[in-house]
């Protein structure tokens, strides 16, 4: 869950190692950008001298209608100078921070598809949507709205202070006595801003896990009535996420009023002595006015300050969350300088044992087995490992060097994709995306044309369904393929397979939900084809694996018999219970038989041989 992972923001270095390369390819667009925001400062930092030169004319008496039209006409062509270049530093840096933004998803979408299942079962979806959405903003604005906040006030405030220091030192260190209150409080609320910051963002990957498993599981909610639970429970994660979002709204509602209260104690100051300054003749009016106008330019920036050090400290936290994801490494690295692989005539698996990443327990134990083209049935009891040896020929775990080959070459020493390559795969839940039934067929090889497309469908027996439908290969199977039925999605994962037509060819008790006329037909299809391939097929329908080459009998992970159906019969008690359940009636005499075969001592004994 969100909890177990630290999300202490990096340090800075660390920070910009990551971002530090987009910011380079943006510099001139980030140049252009705070230049523009420098000059729009600058223009602003002018006004209150016109103002105090025009203030200062009135009262002496030195400026005439034609000036102070000069004066009103400066001020509107800075005025002017100031909308273009404020609409252009928006667009420049606003636009920088959106590539960034765009910049960053994109390696992190690229770098999660190259991780593998064990991450996923680690982080849950909510968690990564979040991590692209909410924590992607936050980074977002600090380096958007955040940088140009950060250059705009640490260049304000100092604009302002040297000019009030320019009318008046004394009045301007009276002036700026009140702002290092003001630091420190928005400091404190901003720390306190953060933390209420973090939960929500974790209250939130938690309500949109939340959406998305009841959303998923639809129909299961319906059937055990768990609607009103459900929306309960999905209320108290609301109102968890409320009430720490509105912690978050009253502390910035805290922070403002309080920053700017401060700002006018200075206001205060300036009033109480400035005036008695002017009464003395110390500074003139002019200068009065102007000095007001300094402080208020004052006020904004140091208001700023207390929202960008927050704003930088979210961004942070968030880069750091989104490093964390992009430091993971996958389990198997794709070694690209290995090995390429040809067509495979022997699969060894020697003393294999395995047991899945941070766990103790091996789930397939010290297997001894040469896999040769033809057909090979895998059959155990439930959790007995067979999917799991799946996941390890096709790859999807890391395996020991030594315990797997491929043409005698260990597959650790093979390139990645050039082993997965050599393999399709049909996996026990039929995964179909929410697409036509064409594209999902097609999704190994998407150049496919329709005639190679529909070949596939008829071997997997599916061709004439496809057909019934109006649309026919058009036809959008809505979201992961809820418009079909189980055994129609098993066909249409079963043809997307067989389109490759690659040499291994693994199907993981994929041909559950499909009747036995339909079975016969892709069974004739699966056997030619094992003629030159190698087929795996796990099942616990022993009928299609009667002509097999080999059956491999796992239990509690490990190989406990290997070979033909008859011979299983005869010598695994494994094989013999599933097919006895499987086949009750049918075949009590062949069962029997084999009985009466097995106790004949001289048989007993070539078995055992
Ligand atoms: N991703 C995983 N992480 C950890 N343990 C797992 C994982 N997948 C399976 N297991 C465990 O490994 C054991 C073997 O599971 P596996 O899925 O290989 O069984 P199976 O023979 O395919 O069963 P079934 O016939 O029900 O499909 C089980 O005890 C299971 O709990
Ligand atoms: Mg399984």
């Amino acid at each position: 869950m969100a909890g177990k992972h630290s999300h202490k923001p990096r340090s800075l270095p660390a920070a910009w190692r990551f971002i530090g390369p987009i910011f380079k390819r943006c510099r001139w667009r980030i140049t252009a950008g705070i230049l523009a925001l420098l000059t729009v400062d600058l223009c602003q930092l002018v006004v209150p001298r016109i103002i105090k030169w025009a203030v200062d004319g009135l009262r002496n008496h030195t400026v005439d209608g034609s000036q102070l039209r000069n004066y009103a006409a400066l001020i509107m062509l800075l005025a002017l100078t100031v909308a273009v270049l404020r609409f252009m530093w928006r667009y420049l840096i606003l636009g920088f921070s959106r590539l960034l933004e765009q910049d960053i998803r994109d390696a992190l979408f690229h770098h999660l598809l190259s991780l593998d299942s064990a991450f996923f079962q680690r982080r849950s979806p909510g968690q990564l949507i979040a991590l692209a959405t909410n924590d992607l903003t936050s980074v977002q604005m600090a380096c958007g709205m955040g940088l140009i906040a950060a250059i705009d006030a640490l260049l304000m405030s100092f604009a302002a202070i040297s000019c009030m220091a320019y009318i008046d030192l004394r009045l301007t260190l009276l002036a700026i006595l009140p702002f290092p209150v003001l630091a420190v409080t928005t400091r404190i609320l901003a720390s306190r801003l953060h933390r209420h910051f973090k939960r929500v963002q974790e209250q939130f990957s938690l309500l949109t896990e939340e959406a998305r498993g009841a959303i998923n599981n639809i129909r299961l909610l319906k059937i055990y009535t768990r609607e009103a639970a459900q929306c309960a429970q999905f209320d108290i994660t609301g109102r968890s996420y409320i009430k720490h979002s509105l912690k978050v709204a009253k502390i910035q509602g805290v922070l403002f009023p309080a920053s700017g209260f401060i700002a006018n104690i200075s206001l205060l100051i300036i009033v109480f002595f400035g005036g008695r300054m002017v009464i003395s003749g110390t500074i003139s009016i002019g200068g009065f006015v102007a000095f007001i106008s300094y402080l208020f330019m004052l006020t904004w920036p140091m208001m700023a300050l207390g929202w960008v050090s927050n704003l930088f400290q979210r961004g942070l936290t968030s880069l750091a969350r989104i490093q964390e994801v992009m430091d993971e490494r996958p389990l198997l690295q794709p070694v690209t300088a290995g090995r390429k692989i040809g067509r495979p005539d022997i699969i060894s698996l020697r003393h294999l044992t395995f047991a899945y990443p941070g766990q103790e327990r091996p789930r397939l134990k010290d297997i001894n087995l040469d896999i040769r083209p033809g057909l090979l049935g895998i059959v155990g009891r439930t959790g007995s490992g067979k999917s799991t040896l799946c996941a390890l020929l096709a790859r999807l775990y890391p395996v020991e060097q030594g315990q797997l080959f491929i043409n005698k070459l260990d597959v650790n020493d093979i390139d990645l994709n050039s082993c997965r390559r050599l393999l399709s795969f049909v996996p026990q839940s039929a995964a179909l995306f929410s697409t036509t039934i064409a594209r999902n067929i097609a999704f190994g090889a998407p150049e496919t044309g329709r005639k190679e497309i529909e070949a596939a469908a008829r071997a997997a027996a599916i061709h004439h369904e496809i057909m019934a439908f109006p649309k026919g290969y058009e036809t959008e199977i809505g979201e992961r393929g809820v418009l079909l039925s189980g055994g129609q999605q098993q066909r249409i994962a079963l043809a997307r397979a067989l389109l490759l037509r690659a040499p291994i060819l693994l199907i993981d008790d994929a041909l559950a939900a499909v009747d036995a006329e339909a079975e016969a037909m892709i069974m004739a299809h699966i056997m030619a084809y094992a003629e030159e391939n190698m087929v795996i097929m796990v099942t616990n329908r022993l009928s299609p694996l009667r002509q097999a080459r080999q059956i491999a009998v796992l239990d509690k992970g490990r190989l406990t018999a290997l070979g033909r159906h008859r011979e299983l019969i005869a010598v695994s008690e494994i094989y013999r219970g599933i097919y006895a359940h499987q086949e009750f009636g049918n075949n009590k005499a062949e069962l029997k038989n084999s009985a009466d075969h097995l106790s004949n001592p001289a048989c007993r004994r070539s078995y055992a041989a």
